[in-house]
């Protein structure tokens, strides 16, 4: 029968047998994975583990301060931040191509990680030993969708599996490599993981990133982080976030229609939503939101989003869809 306490204690174990008394480093997201992850380490090699948050720019309203609060709070685990918000806008510059995008940021990712790496390093001023060990929140589906499972077509690059450099320098461990969300979360709580961790919905590791269509500059990130915030904040305030599975929001910034408002004629983009109910992301249905909540949603982001001027409804299930539209 499956039971998180014996996942935890035969991954404790096998955790310790690979890194043995090495070094070793997390990068954290704020999402479930990488916080199971970074917390069975952290139960199976102490402070042998140090966290690195990368605040990649990609992120959303208040993101990075909920990892610090939420997570460091509850688990006293060591964390490093960085901001890499110039060095991965820069490198995504001029780039519309999904799966070149989930690449670019894949690789700028692991290129933070051995910065952050050879840092910690130099501070300890130990003997110089380089970290080599790097834990990552990889679960079976993002194995299976990026062409890793048996028979499987690659669906897209999930950035810490298809998107990982060649040159790839660090020993990967991945605790939660043969398990679905629904076990992680289970794993989580055992673990004593405070419940806005574990229960928190899913975001890409790419982060806004992919839910951009078309090249990813900071002013089209700080639009649709203000419409992210109101689509979040109405899902709470309608009491819907157990309801549903998460909800991309997404912008079209290759297209624009014309609008109208007050006399004038408008020719903006449209804010995609993307509510979905699922069990373990491999397959989704959209879910049925209230029209009333719709009409607020649509309302408040033409009114308060400089730049939209329409608001539309993904009502695709998972297939032919997927989750994310990129
Ligand atoms: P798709 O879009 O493949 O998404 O239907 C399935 C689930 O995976 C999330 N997702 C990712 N998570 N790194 C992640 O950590 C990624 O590169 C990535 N791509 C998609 C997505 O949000 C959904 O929950």
């Amino acid at each position: 029968d499956w039971n998180p306490g014996n996942v935890i204690a035969e991954q404790v174990e096998r955790i310790r047998a690979q890194i043995g008394d090495a070094r070793v480093i997390c990068g954290l997201s704020g999402g479930v994975d990488s916080a199971v992850a970074a917390a069975l380490v952290q139960k199976a090699v102490g402070d042998q583990l140090t966290c690195v948050f990368v605040d990649h720019g990609l992120l959303r309203q208040d993101e990075a301060r909920q990892v610090q609060e939420d997570y460091v709070q509850a688990t006293g685990v060591r964390l490093v931040t960085i901001d890499a918000e110039a060095q991965f806008l820069d490198a995504l510059a001029g780039v519309s191509d999904p799966e070149q995008k989930r690449k670019i940021i894949g690789r700028e990712f692991i290129r933070t990680f051995e910065n952050a790496a050879e840092a910690l390093v130099l501070e300890a001023q130990s003997d110089g030993e380089a970290i080599k060990f790097l834990v990552q929140g990889t679960l079976y589906p993002d194995v299976v969708e990026s062409g890793g499972g048996t028979g499987t077509a690659n669906i897209k690059s999930h950035h810490n599996v298809g998107g990982l450099p060649d040159d790839l320098t660090f020993e990967l461990v991945e605790p939660l490599r043969t398990l679905f969300k629904d076990e992680v979360r289970a794993i989580g709580r055992e673990l004593g993981l405070p419940e806005v961790v574990v229960s928190r919905q899913p975001f890409p590791g790419p982060g806004l990133g992919i839910r951009i269509v078309g090249e990813v500059t900071r002013e089209r990130l700080d639009l649709l982080r203000i419409a992210d915030a109101i689509v979040r904040e109405e899902l709470t305030a309608a009491g819907l976030d157990n309801e549903i599975w998460q909800c991309p929001v997404v912008l079209l910034a290759d297209v624009r229609s014309v609008g109208v408002q007050g006399d004038g004629r408008t020719y903006g983009h449209p804010i995609v939503l993307r509510p979905v109910s699922s069990e373990d992301a491999m397959t989704a249905d959209w879910t049925r939101l209230p029209y009333d909540l719709l009409a607020r949603v649509s309302n408040r982001i033409t009114n308060e989003v400089a730049g939209v001027n329409r608001v539309v409804l993904d009502v695709t299930s998972k297939p032919p869809g997927t989750i994310e539209w990129e």
